[in-house]
């Protein structure tokens, strides 16, 4: 069963950064009473380093239960400019005491990104339960492009009919680049995703994605519905401009 999005409207990033720490606290804590681990696919852009640098100087965490991963990847080298994993290292990955161990990034740097995704997918497999068809992480990250893209889950790309793999490469027309990325089926076997999407450079998009009508194909985020977990949109007053009343 698909539950409804529950979005929290916050005034600005700040506040929002806050609300995603305390969500990331509590659902970590949640997970590593319940299960003794907490399995985290970190999102990639600039929008969560606000999160990551909050939860470096004020979560404090059983760091050794939290197992980090990777929602997509830039086809690039980890110590890359553009690296996604750069860019968690060094907001919060090299800041808190997480074992090496516990930090699987996307092996980026190999030329063949198809390759790169399958060492992923075999990665991933190792770790979570065989049995499972799909992973379940207890929380995955995700940011919104203006475009609608989540992930490196863009439009009219080929990996959104991707329904068996866990994780694919992605050509991505209008970079003229391939990426890395989890695929539709792993994002929604999460137990939660929560998305982060600040900025008036979102507003359009987000009320189209929540409130409108255009196919998910346009606007991938919208194909984001866990089928047995909780979506949870955290966003700032400027990208909700245009949401309806129901959501203000
Ligand atoms: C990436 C991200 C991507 C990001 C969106 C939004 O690799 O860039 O995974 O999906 O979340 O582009 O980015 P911002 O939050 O920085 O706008």
């Amino acid at each position: 069963m698909n539950s409804s999005p529950n979005i929290r409207i916050l005034p600005d990033r700040a506040a929002l950064f806050q609300a995603a720490a305390d969500e990331f606290v509590r659902q970590a804590n949640a997970a590593i009473a319940s299960k003794g681990r907490f399995t985290v696919a970190l999102a990639g852009g600039s929008t969560p380093k606000g999160l990551y640098n909050l939860l470096a100087t004020k979560a404090a965490l059983p760091w050794d239960k939290i197992y980090f991963f990777f929602g997509d990847e830039r086809h690039v080298p980890p110590d890359n400019p553009e690296s996604n994993y750069r860019m968690a290292r060094e907001a919060l990955l090299s800041k808190v005491p997480i074992p090496a161990q516990n930090i699987f990034r996307v092996p980026a740097e190999n030329p063949d990104a198809a390759q790169a995704a399958q060492t992923y997918e075999a990665t991933l497999r190792q770790f979570f339960p065989p049995a499972e068809a799909f992973p379940r992480f207890d929380l995955i990250l995700l940011g919104m492009g203006p475009d609608g893209h989540t992930a490196s889950l863009f439009p009219g790309s080929k990996a959104l009919q991707e329904k068996s793999r866990w994780v694919v490469s992605n050509w991505v027309e209008k970079f003229k680049t391939d990426r890395i990325t989890l695929t539709l089926p792993v994002l929604n076997n999460a137990a939660v995703v929560m998305f982060l999407a600040a900025g008036e450079d979102k507003t359009e998009t987000l009320k189209e994605v929540l409130q409108g009508t255009k196919p998910g194909e346009q606007f991938p985020s919208k194909l984001i519905r866990p089928t047995n977990g909780q979506l949870l949109w955290l966003v700032d007053q400027a990208a909700a401009a245009a949401l309806s009343s129901q959501h203000a």
